[in-house]
This record gives C-alpha cells, structure tokens and sequence, in this order.
C-alpha cells in the first residue's frame, strides 16, 4: 500500500444485529484490512431509526437519521446495507448504484425481487453489487457458486439455509417435542424473532432459494416462483413417522435442473421449499440446531457441501466484511466483480409438475380389502407405490405407504380421495421424502 492510497469511504445502513459487528470489525481489524485492500476503510456515516439508543462501541458523531442524505453524499464510495426489507432500502441502494456507488447487501428479501433492476444500475454506472451474506450467513456460498464454479454446469443445489426451522425441527426430532413446544424452546434462546412467520412460513428460506437458483441457472428466478412450504404442519407423529423408517424432518431448499415438460422442450429450472423426510445417514441429517448446509451438484465437481453458521451478528458480518473487502479492491484497482449473469433464461415449472416421493401415514379400519381398496386410489391416480407397512392396533391399523416419485398434484387429488374413504379414520401424515430410494 502506498502512503497516498485514497481511502475507501464506506456509509453504513443500519446498526442492529449485523450493523453493529461490522462496525467493530471494521474498528478492531483496521490495519489488517487496509493491508489487504490496498487502501484504508474508513466508515464515512451510520444510517439508524433511532438516534439516541445507546451503542456501545459505535462512534456516536457518524450517526444519522437520515439514510437518504447519506448515499448520496459525495464523500461515500461504498454502501453497505443490514436494515433489511424491500422499501425504503431499493430506493436508497438503487440511488446508490446509479451514482456509482458499489453496494454490498445482506438483504435477501430485497434481492430475491428486485436483483434486476439493482443490477441494472449497477452495470449502468460500472458499479459492484456483492451479497454473500444473503444467503446462509458466515458461509461462502454465493461466491462459489458465481465465481469458482463458473466454469462448471452446476445441476443441483439442495440445503438448509433457515436455522431457526433447523433448531425446531432437531428440536422437536431429539425431544419428541410439538411444534409449538420447540418454537417456544427457540424463541426463549433467542433463536426464533418475537415475529417467526417469514422463518416458520418458509419465506426466509424462499428467499435464499431464489437467489440460489438465479446464479447457479443463470436465470432470475423470484422468491414468488419459488414453491414454498412451511414447517407449522409438522407434527410430533410426522417426526415419529420418519424416525420408524430411520428418516429425520428438515425443511429443504432444493434447485434443479430439470426438463421443460408439457409441449416445451428443453431445460427448465425447478424451485421449492418445504419440509422433507431425509435418511439419519445423508450429511444433511446431521445438520443441528441453528446451523446451515447446503450440497451442490454440478457436472465435473461432482458433489460438494458447505456447512457453518447461517445466521448471526458476527458470522454474518465476517460475509459482509468478505464482500466490502472485493468491492473496495476491485476500487483500488480501477476493476469490477461479476455482473448478473442471467443469460440462459431458462422457464420456471410450476410444483404441480414436480415429482417427489411421499410418505403417507393413514389410521384405517382393519379389516378385510381396506389395503386393496388404498392402493386402488394411487393406481387410480397413477402414483406407484414403493413400499407398504400395516400394524394392526385392535379394530385399527396404522397405514404406512412410500410411494414412487409421483407429480406433486397427482399426490394431492390422491391424499384427497382416500381422505373420504369411509375406512380412513385419519391421514395421519403425508411428507415428502428426499434421498435415495427406500
Ligand atoms: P436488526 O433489526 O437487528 O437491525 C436493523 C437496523 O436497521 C437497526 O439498526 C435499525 O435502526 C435500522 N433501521 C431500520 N429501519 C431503518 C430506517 N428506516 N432507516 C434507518 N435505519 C433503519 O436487523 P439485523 O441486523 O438482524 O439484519 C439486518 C439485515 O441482515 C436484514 O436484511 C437481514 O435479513 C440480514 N441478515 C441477518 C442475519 C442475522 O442473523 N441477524 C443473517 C443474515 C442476513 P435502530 O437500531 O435505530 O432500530
Ligand atoms: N432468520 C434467518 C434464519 C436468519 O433463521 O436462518 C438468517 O438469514
């Protein structure tokens, strides 16, 4: 570094969370970063809600209020965004990236929708927009996949990037406990926000699907098209049920590579998020507590996993501090980092089109022509059954069927069918399952 280099000037919106342990890497580890741009970073302002909260650690001259003002000043070379949300944050970062301005971004929400337009005005000016952290927290993930994998056809994507869904269901699967049991046991360690829906709906994990899909097709995929399934139907009997068939319950993200269908050939790209059975011996069953991990396949790497903390203040900011060191390099050097690469546009299908293997749990009179009778409906509804178990309990029995994979509205006409069966006491469970063949 040469004595004249021109500092970075760095304007930071929000302070929480994540806000608040950039500001203390950035404070703690200044020499090492300077050294490792070639110029130092400087925090030029601090954008907060609330001005007079106490912040420990946090110089109180850069706080302001007034997060417009502060991207748009001349002095700033770099904004870095951890509030969260779609507005006012795209209006603040595209003003940002129209001014030339590089933006560095944890804010998933914001790029599962809006990444075309935020690209847009970024290549409009020549200016970077990174946001490793938006995806699985500490875990250099994106960068990956945009980047190192480039050069590979990347086929598959599967993981857990929700860790307080992940916390519940170990929860619940260690314990024996309820849903809600487990999600009071998060909320109490802090894991779950005082307002769970977007982790508990799945629409976090839709986010971070979308996202996923969009680099590793090529493709702008939105959190909209992501078919998205939550963890509040989980039931302590749906984790009984696949602990008898040594399975476990994680809410999975999965992206494929998948033919077109219908009249249109070719590839298209298939999106979901929902909870599944996997077998205790895939790696992503011994995925616990708050922690993410996510598999890549891809057609010369072969198989590939990535796994540590997908969430938090510090392991999300080492993602944040990752991507201002990139960007402020790629200023020093007078460079640029990757653009949006959506060139393959491939179509998006729709999960009525998706296959998936089920598990389904039914509670039915135990009698003569009753398992006749079920298997009649899946043949009725050409879903192939792989596998059978009845125990019998009295006048009842418990149903256990695992079917082949079978299209996601095939499933659900023949779940309804067997629901009216004057012989079915209960559907107990119906799960979807991942991993190799039972
Ligand atoms: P917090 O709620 O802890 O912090 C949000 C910050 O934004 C606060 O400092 C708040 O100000 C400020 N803020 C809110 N509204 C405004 C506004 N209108 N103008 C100016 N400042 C505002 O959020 P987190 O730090 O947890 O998360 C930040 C981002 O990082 C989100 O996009 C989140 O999805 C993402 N993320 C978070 C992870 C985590 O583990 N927390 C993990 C990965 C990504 P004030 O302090 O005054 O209230
Ligand atoms: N709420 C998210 C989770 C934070 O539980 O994983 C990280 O994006």
């Amino acid at each position: 570094m040469t004595e004249a280099a021109k500092p970075i000037r760095v304007a930071l919106l929000g302070c929480g969370t994540v806000g608040t342990q950039i500001v203390r890497l950035l404070t703690e580890q200044a020499d090492d970063l300077a050294a490792r741009v070639g110029a130092p970073v400087e925090l030029a302002g601090i954008a907060v809600r609330r001005a007079n909260k106490p912040r420990p650690g946090v110089p109180a001259e850069l706080l302001t209020t007034d997060a417009a003002g502060l991207v748009t000043r001349d002095d700033v070379d770099v904004v870095v965004e951890v509030i969260g949300g779609i507005e006012p944050t795209r209006d603040w970062l595209l003003t940002a990236l129209k001014a030339g301005k590089s933006v560095v971004t944890a804010n998933k929400a914001l790029l599962a929708e809006h990444a075309g337009d935020l690209f847009a005005a970024a290549d409009a000016t020549g200016a970077d927009l990174y946001f490793e952290a938006a995806v699985a927290g500490a875990i250099p993930l994106l960068r990956p996949l945009r980047e190192s994998m480039a050069g590979d056809r990347i086929t598959r994507v599967m993981g857990i990037v929700n860790g307080t869904t992940n916390f519940i269901l170990s929860a619940m699967d260690e314990t024996g406990a309820g849903y809600a049991e487990a999600l009071d046991e998060a909320s109490r360690l802090g894991y779950a926000e005082a307002d769970p829906t977007a982790d508990v709906e799945g629409y976090d994990a839709a986010s971070k699907a979308a996202i996923l899909a969009s680099i590793a097709f090529h493709t702008r995929v939105t959190a909209g098209q992501v078919h998205r399934e939550g963890i509040t139907g989980v039931t302590a009997a749906d984790v009984a049920a696949a602990r008898a068939l040594g399975r476990t319950i994680k809410l999975l993200a999965i992206c494929e590579r998948v033919e077109a269908g219908g009249d249109r050939p070719g590839e298209a790209v298939a999106v979901r998020v929902h909870p599944a059975m996997i077998p205790r011996s895939h790696p992503l069953a011994g995925v616990n507590g708050a922690f993410n991990a996510v598999f890549v396949e891809a057609d010369a790497a072969g198989q590939l996993m990535f796994y540590g903390q997908g969430a938090g203040g510090a392991p999300t900011a080492s993602a944040v501090l990752g991507d201002l060191v990139a960007v402020a390099r790629n200023r020093v050097v007078g460079g640029r980092g990757p653009r949006e690469s959506a060139y393959a546009d491939l179509p998006v299908r729709p999960i009525a089109q998706a296959a998936t293997r089920y598990h389904i749990s039914l509670d039915v009179a135990d009698r003569a022509g009753v398992l006749a009778a079920v298997a009649a409906v899946f043949a009725q509804h050409e879903v192939s059954i792989a596998a059978v178990r009845q125990e019998g309990r009295s006048s009842d029995a418990s149903l256990v069927i695992v079917t082949h994979s079978a299209p996601d509205a095939a499933l659900r006409s023949t779940v309804d069918k067997i629901a009216g069966l004057p012989f079915v006491h209960d559907v107990v469970s119906v799960m979807r399952v991942e991993g190799e063949e039972l």
